[in-house]
């Protein structure tokens, strides 16, 4: 049993995306120990909650210094004993200590097509302002491993998706999460407690 993490911040969609995979027994053997929030007010948590998901806030507004937030959020981590993190609309930075303890088990799902669009200052629909701004044809969303860069982790799965006139960027974001975040993301969980997703010298392989 892959057992997760699932840390976001805002309204939860991806979350509710693993939920239902998980729920629909498309996804099996895997189960979310804990959803973790920096946001009180999430949407996120209620979600949690109505699935009789264990969720909890940390907060880094409540500690005394950033690296007593860093402390205390690898021990509640730790706590849950999970075998996979899963970052799903997390906006907080994650702290390198986490990163080390952790390594190659946690994911990212970004909303672009990972080298564009991403990176510091690139999250939530400042990513799709970025892509119409720019006049791509093509965006997407990428989920990937996390290291200590922000988005440079090796890369697990990619979908495109076309962008279309008269987008605005909360029609792309809608867009972007039909097509592709709410797929991709519980198939890269399916994938990875199927054990078919391995790196190799920074590129992963997916068993077929
Ligand atoms: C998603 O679009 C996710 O890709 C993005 O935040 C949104 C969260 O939505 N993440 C990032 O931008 C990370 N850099 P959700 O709370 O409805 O899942």
């Amino acid at each position: 049993m892959l057992k997760l993490a699932v840390c976001v911040s805002g309204g939860g969609t991806n979350l509710q995306a693993v939920i239902d995979r998980i729920g629909s027994g498309e996804i099996s053997d895997v189960s979310i120990s804990v959803v973790i929030s920096n946001n009180r007010n999430a949407y996120a948590l209620q979600r949690a909650e109505k699935h009789g998901i264990e969720h909890v806030c940390i907060c880094p507004k409540d500690y005394e210094s950033r690296d007593a937030f860093n402390d205390a959020f690898l021990a509640k981590l730790d706590s849950y004993d999970v075998n996979l993190v899963v970052l799903a609309g997390f906006l907080v930075v994650i702290p390198e200590s986490v990163i080390q303890a952790y390594r190659g088990r946690i994911i990212n799902i970004h909303p672009s097509l990972i080298p564009s669009f991403c990176g510091k200052g690139y999250y939530g629909l400042k990513v799709h302002e970025a892509v119409l701004a720019r006049g791509v044809k093509v965006t997407g969303a990428t989920v990937h491993f996390v290291d200590e860069g922000t988005d440079t982790g090796p890369i697990i799965l990619q979908r495109a998706v076309e962008v279309q006139e008269g987008d605005t960027p909360e029609i792309l974001q809608r867009r972007v999460m039909e097509q592709a975040e709410w797929v991709l993301l519980p198939e890269a969980i399916r994938l990875i407690a199927a054990g078919k997703v391995s790196v190799t010298d920074g590129h992963v392989k997916i068993r077929k």
